[in-house]
């Protein structure tokens, strides 16, 4: 793909960061047509998932209170092993190296790590031994404020902004389940070894959704519409299977319709995006590689010449997070979920004896009686109050059978979450649409990109390079910007290298002004794929072009204006 990546830097899509200090590896900059295009995928990303799919944006910040990491489990568990080699000093991922040098997958653990070092007699690239395998946490450590007293980490995941956000968000959407929330933005990781391009970055760009769930209703309003979708998957069993999504959910391939669900809109995203649908499938987490929240978990993998990469993650995260985050936090973290009608149940009580507690609790009493009144009895009576734990020893409580109305429950929602990585998409996107083929004997490089993610939509060629020509053409380009069309002149070098130009960079269509025009007010229209021509009133071309940059146009190319070539 070194074509690909030599025109992606030459015109303005990718580069390197940093590159007159020498660069860094895991850091690359989205250069002014990169970023376009970024945030047109974005910006798609965006009408799936919030205007059809309803959810809110929210919007929170990149670095995270400890407490946060803490609680998430990121702290302990965000690892990965690395080995160095005691030759060259040489730095790796050791399940990614040893995948690559001997072919085996291993668990990521070290003592699974040092095992597979052994039975496979792997070495480093120059034939040096390595040193035993730690762990590292991939979070980037950060002190806030001066004097270093508190710490905080940039976020490896936007996730957890929208969990610590929870009891605000519940009140937003008033009290109900189930209701999605998305977030934008940066994320870091401070990887071992990054050495693919955009697909392992240290600062990278996630569009996560969390959708906040009923643990008991799994399921999703929309599932129909989608059941009869073909989906290519992996199975944690490493079985390559092609099942509608209805089909995968009834035999309990995967676990619940609400995940069917995302993983289909996430398939219909990245098709519409420019994945090729050939080149994409969901392979299922095995049990040993789930993330330490997830119960399942989806990838959606693309083919690339880095072979096949993660490009999405979809993830039942279930409670792990609302528990954890209400376990540290101290904070209720639970909804109320009102019953249909009230349900009489028995349940044992615990009554308080004041002469007991009063004294020995005094101003601390008045909390515990609240605290003791809906409290579940499972062999001990231990509360929680101001944070301080107290425990009631058995002589300062009575147990009694009561019959209570009860009108609902409160329980913890669970969540589904599908986690883009805008990186590795981006560059999916602009592989699968990578190609070189022939126009009028004359070898052109083009992206086949769907012209709503393309970052310059409209090029606009006046024939010659004539002040007449010149003037239309900037009104009409003028025109197409203001009309919210990303359009650029062009107005050097013949006309056929021109097209080539913006073929090259993915343009969908050129409009060429030429000297009809200035009879009859007239233009072409060429399009880039299979390099035909309309001609039509400049007076549509707002409107026509709007048409075909769309993203479900209602007519086709053809039926806009007549061929002309
Ligand atoms: P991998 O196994 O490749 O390290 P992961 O399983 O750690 O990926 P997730 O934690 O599921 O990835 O992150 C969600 C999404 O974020 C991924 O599907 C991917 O697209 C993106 N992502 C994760 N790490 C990186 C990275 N270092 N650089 C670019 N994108 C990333
Ligand atoms: N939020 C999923 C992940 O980044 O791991």
């Amino acid at each position: 793909m070194s074509d690909l990546m030599e025109m992606l830097k030459r015109r303005g899509f990718l580069w390197s960061s940093f590159e007159i200090y020498g660069g860094s590896a895991g850091f690359f900059d989205y250069g002014p047509l990169g970023a376009m295009m970024k945030r047109n995928l974005e910006e798609l990303w965006r009408y799936y998932f919030v205007i059809k799919e309803g959810m809110y944006e929210i919007d929170s910040p990149t670095i995270g209170l400890e407490d946060v990491f803490v609680a998430s489990g990121h702290v302990k568990e965000f690892v990965d092993v690395l080995i160095e080699c005691s030759k060259c000093g040489a730095v790796y991922r050791a399940d990614h190296y040893i995948e690559e040098r001997a072919k085996i997958s291993v668990d990521p653990v070290p003592e699974e790590i040092q095992k597979a070092l052994n039975e496979h007699a792997v070495t480093c690239e120059c034939g040096g031994t390595f040193s035993h395998p730690v762990e590292f946490n991939l979070m980037f450590k950060t002190a806030i404020g001066p004097g270093s007293r508190k710490t905080g980490y940039l976020r490896p995941e936007t996730a957890q902004g929208m969990f610590v956000n929870f009891p605000r968000l519940l009140k937003f959407f008033r009290n109900k389940l189930p209701f999605g929330v998305v977030q934008i933005g940066r994320a870091y990781r401070n990887e071992i070894s990054p050495r693919q391009g955009v697909i392992r970055l240290r600062e990278f760009n996630q569009a996560e959704a969390e959708v906040f769930v009923h643990p008991a209703e799994k399921k999703h309003p929309g599932f129909d519409s989608i059941r009869d979708e073909k989906l290519l998957l992996v199975t944690k069993f490493d079985e390559e299977i092609t099942l509608t999504a209805g089909e995968a959910v009834e035999k309990g391939i995967i676990a619940h319709e609400m995940l069917g669900y995302f993983i289909v809109l996430t398939k219909q995203f990245l098709v519409n995006a420019g994945v090729d649908e050939e080149r994409l499938r969901f392979r299922q987490h095995r049990d040993d590689e789930r993330a330490h929240y997830a119960t399942d978990c989806w990838d959606a993998e693309a083919k690339t010449s880095y072979g096949w990469i993660e490009i999405v993650g979809i993830a039942d995260r279930t409670d792990y997070d609302l528990k954890k985050h209400m376990e540290h936090s101290q904070k209720d973290l639970t909804i109320f979920i009102q019953y249909e009608k009230p349900m009489k149940v028995r349940r044992k009580k615990i009554i308080p004896k004041m002469n007991i507690i009063g004294p020995q609790f005094k101003d601390k009493v008045r909390e515990i009686v609240k605290a003791l009144e809906n409290y579940e009895f499972n062999g001990k009576v231990s509360i929680n109050i101001g944070g301080e734990k107290i425990t009631l020893s058995e002589d300062m409580y009575e147990i009694k059978e009561v019959e209570e109305e009860i009108t609902g429950e409160r329980i913890i929602p669970h969540v589904i979450e599908p986690s883009f990585g805008i990186d590795r998409i981006f560059y999916t996107i602009l592989e699968h649409s990578f190609d070189e083929d022939e126009v009028d004997g004359e070898k052109r490089n083009v992206l086949h990109l769907p012209g709503y993610v393309a970052p310059i939509q409209v090029g606009v060629l006046p024939l010659l390079s004539k002040k007449e020509l010149m003037d239309v053409a900037k009104d009409i380009n003028t025109n197409l910007r203001i009309n919210g069309i990303l359009a650029e002149i062009d107005e050097s070098g013949s006309i056929g290298r021109r097209y080539r130009r913006f073929d090259e960079i993915g343009t969908p269509f050129c409009v060429t002004v030429d000297y009809d025009t200035l009879r009859n007010n007239t233009v072409t229209i060429r399009e880039r794929d299979t390099t035909r021509q309309i001609r039509v009133p400049v007076d549509d071309l707002v409107v026509d072009l709007k048409e075909l940059l769309s993203l479900k146009p209602e007519k086709a190319f053809e039926e806009l204006g007549e061929i002309v070539r």
